[in-house]
């Protein structure tokens, strides 16, 4: 595995991180917490210290399957959680809450479910309209000064809220969307993280298994799954999609990797990434994707890989 040292902070994080959404159990089809456990296992094994979660990830259960799989390993890794999403008391709905009262609240309560005395990143999930940066900035910053977390990090930002974090502190992260089909934060969001220090956590490297290579034919979620809100899972897109992901399965074999590998290589190659956040839900599957580090695409092959997507364009 390798590590990259994530933005100003002293966190040294492996290249390829593990997310745990679908550990929730909660809108990701079928998903096990012994198969999830497992996975979790699996990835430190192969040497993952990155561990991405949030609280709102099955209303706080992904936290526990998190803190179940670590057991007396938590202090191996870098615990990575999210704020700002709050959900109400039956889960069905959700609304963004950044308000000092309910981060001081939810800090608690990710703190008690991970089963620890710090969490190591801790990121706003998305931004609150209804309140003010700086009262948001300020109550995490207290939080550091507490010793709850160790650093602030941010995701689903504009480059303007980016900035606008930052003024107000140590901002060492944000965790954008980036992958072979979702590419708008090349353009204005990555070179202002290399710009400002900011390290970059990419999610859905693998744009939530279409990367994967398992889907040849239109597919239909179970109701509720958030694949089913997904425009690259959806009519044209998809049929678009599958055909670009045919041919890129083709050179990956080529040289001895998977499509997976592959998407995950691609997303690791941008010098402003520190770290895919790849989901998984059973060892095998991150397995597969840890394995996509050993691949440093070359320049031609980065150039032959655009030329790929922009064909079935
Ligand atoms: N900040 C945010 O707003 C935000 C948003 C999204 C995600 N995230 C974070 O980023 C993480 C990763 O993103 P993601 O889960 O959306 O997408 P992803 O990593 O692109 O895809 C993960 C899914 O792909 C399938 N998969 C993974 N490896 C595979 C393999 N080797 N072979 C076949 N299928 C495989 C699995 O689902 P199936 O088995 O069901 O196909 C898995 O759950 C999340 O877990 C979360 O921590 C954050």
């Amino acid at each position: 595995m390798d590590y990259r040292q994530l933005g100003t902070s002293n966190l040294k994080l492996s290249v390829i991180g593990f997310g745990c959404w679908a550990a929730g159990a909660y809108g990701w089809g079928d998903v096990r917490d012994n198969e999830s456990i497992a996975a979790i296992r699996q990835a430190m094994d192969l040497g993952i210290n990155f561990f991405d979660t949030a609280d709102v990830y099955g209303r706080g259960h992904s936290e526990e399957v998190l803190a179940r799989a670590l057991g007396n390993r938590r202090k191996e890794v870098i615990i990575a959680t999210k704020v700002g999403n709050r959900w109400s008391a039956d889960g069905t709905r959700i609304w963004a809450d950044l308000s000092p009262k309910y981060i001081r609240r939810a800090v608690e309560d990710s703190l008690r479910r991970l089963k620890t005395d710090v969490i190591d990143l801790y990121q706003i999930h998305r931004p609150d309209p209804q309140t003010p940066v700086v009262e948001t900035m300020a109550t995490l910053l207290d939080l550091v000064k507490e010793g709850k977390i160790r650093y602030i990090g941010t995701s689903n930002l504009s480059p303007d809220q980016l900035r606008e974090y930052i003024s107000y502190g140590q901002v060492v992260s944000l965790q954008p969307v980036l992958n072979l089909f979702t590419r708008y934060s090349e353009v204005q969001l990555l070179p202002l993280c290399r710009e400002k220090t900011v390290g970059v956590v990419v999610y859905s490297p693998m744009a939530m298994g279409l990367l994967t290579g398992k889907y040849n034919k239109p597919v239909s979620f179970k109701p509720g799954d958030f694949r089913t809100m997904n425009v690259l899972f959806q009519g044209k897109n998809f049929e678009r999609n599958i055909t670009v992901v045919k041919a890129l399965k083709k050179f990956a074999n080529e040289r001895g990797y998977s499509v997976a590998q592959l998407a995950v290589a691609w997303v690791i190659a941008h010098p402003a990434v520190t770290s895919a956040i790849c989901g998984a839900k059973r060892p095998g599957q991150i397995k597969e994707t840890a394995g996509s580090f050993a691949w440093k695409l070359t320049h031609d092959e980065l150039i032959e890989i655009d030329r790929i997507v922009a064909s079935a364009a």
